[in-house]
């Protein structure tokens, strides 16, 4: 399928994990791909990554998205190459982990993950949509990586269980307001994801999430890559300020299976 050919797909994120799914799969669908890691060396590191896999072509350029100066020059540098921009991957996040419970989390170590989460991610929105999305004949649509977290916590990770509660709101927000413009705003929440997170597990840890995991198994990084591939997609041309998730069934359940019978 060529579904994204001609157009230009923003992954922030695309260093390492999902979000080389995420580059791999528009790539593989035609698209020129632009992504960033926060520093120079995970980008360099992600870049390598995709030319490992095959995928050639994509541009790949630092950004910490929580300094407003670098995402700037990130969309100048799209502006000066492409001159459009067709979809945002909200995908980049700091994962907050190790920050200990509710009564150790520092207000710093708080605003570093909300900084990066949400007012990263809404600032990347602003400039694809101010520089792009809303003067484009074709316009643009947007998807941001939240979290099954948003709505049943894990425990000790407050702030970014805080973080991606914020994103859903935010999407909803950005979809009635940018809708009336035509731009679409929706989000994919997934579940567990195989990662080198996931990977480093005790593996009876990894046997029992499994378990708890109607379909019996963590989502891949394809598995997201697809669903977000299709909201972006015509085939989702109706579907504004939804909230996808994609967890196994893992939300659905009231007790997960080794607390039942
Ligand atoms: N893994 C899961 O089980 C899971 C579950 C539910 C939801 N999600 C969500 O799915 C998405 C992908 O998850 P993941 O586990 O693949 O993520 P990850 O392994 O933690 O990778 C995060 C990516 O975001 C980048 N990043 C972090 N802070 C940044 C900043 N300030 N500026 C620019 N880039 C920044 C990282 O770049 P560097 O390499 O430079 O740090 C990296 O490329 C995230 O939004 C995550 O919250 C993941």
């Amino acid at each position: 399928m060529n579904r994204f050919e001609n157009k230009v797909v923003l992954v922030t994120g695309g260093s390492r994990n999902t979000g080389l799914d995420l580059v791999e799969r528009f790539a593989r669908e035609g698209a020129k791909v632009w992504t960033c890691g926060s520093t120079a060396a995970s980008t360099a590191k992600g870049a390598a990554a995709l030319a490992a896999r095959g995928v050639d072509g994509v541009r790949a350029m630092p950004c910490d998205i929580a300094d407003p100066a670098q995402v700037d020059a990130l969309f100048d540098a799209i502006a000066r190459e492409d001159g459009r921009l067709d979809v945002l991957v909200n995908n980049a996040a700091n994962q907050g982990i190790g920050q200990g419970g509710p009564l150790d989390v520092a207000p710093d170590a708080m605003l570093a993950v909300l900084r990066t989460n949400v007012v990263g991610g809404f600032r990347v929105t602003q400039e694809a949509c101010r520089r792009f999305f809303a003067k484009q004949e074709t316009r643009g649509c947007v998807v941001f990586l939240s979290s099954n977290t948003a709505r049943r916590a894990i425990r000790n990770r407050t702030s970014y269980c805080a973080s991606k509660g914020a994103i859903n709101s935010l999407v909803r927000s950005l979809a009635l307001d940018l809708g009336p413009l035509g731009i679409r705003v929706n989000c994919c929440a997934p579940g567990y994801i195989n990662t080198e997170r996931w990977e480093a597990l005790d593996p009876a840890v990894a046997a029992r999430r499994r378990a708890n995991c109607p379909l019996g198994r963590e989502a891949s990084g394809a598995d997201v890559a697809g669903v977000v591939a299709f909201l972006v997609s015509d085939d989702a041309a109706n579907m504004t300020g939804e909230i996808v998730t994609v967890d196994g069934g893992c939300s659905c359940q009231h007790m997960p299976a080794d607390c039942d019978g």
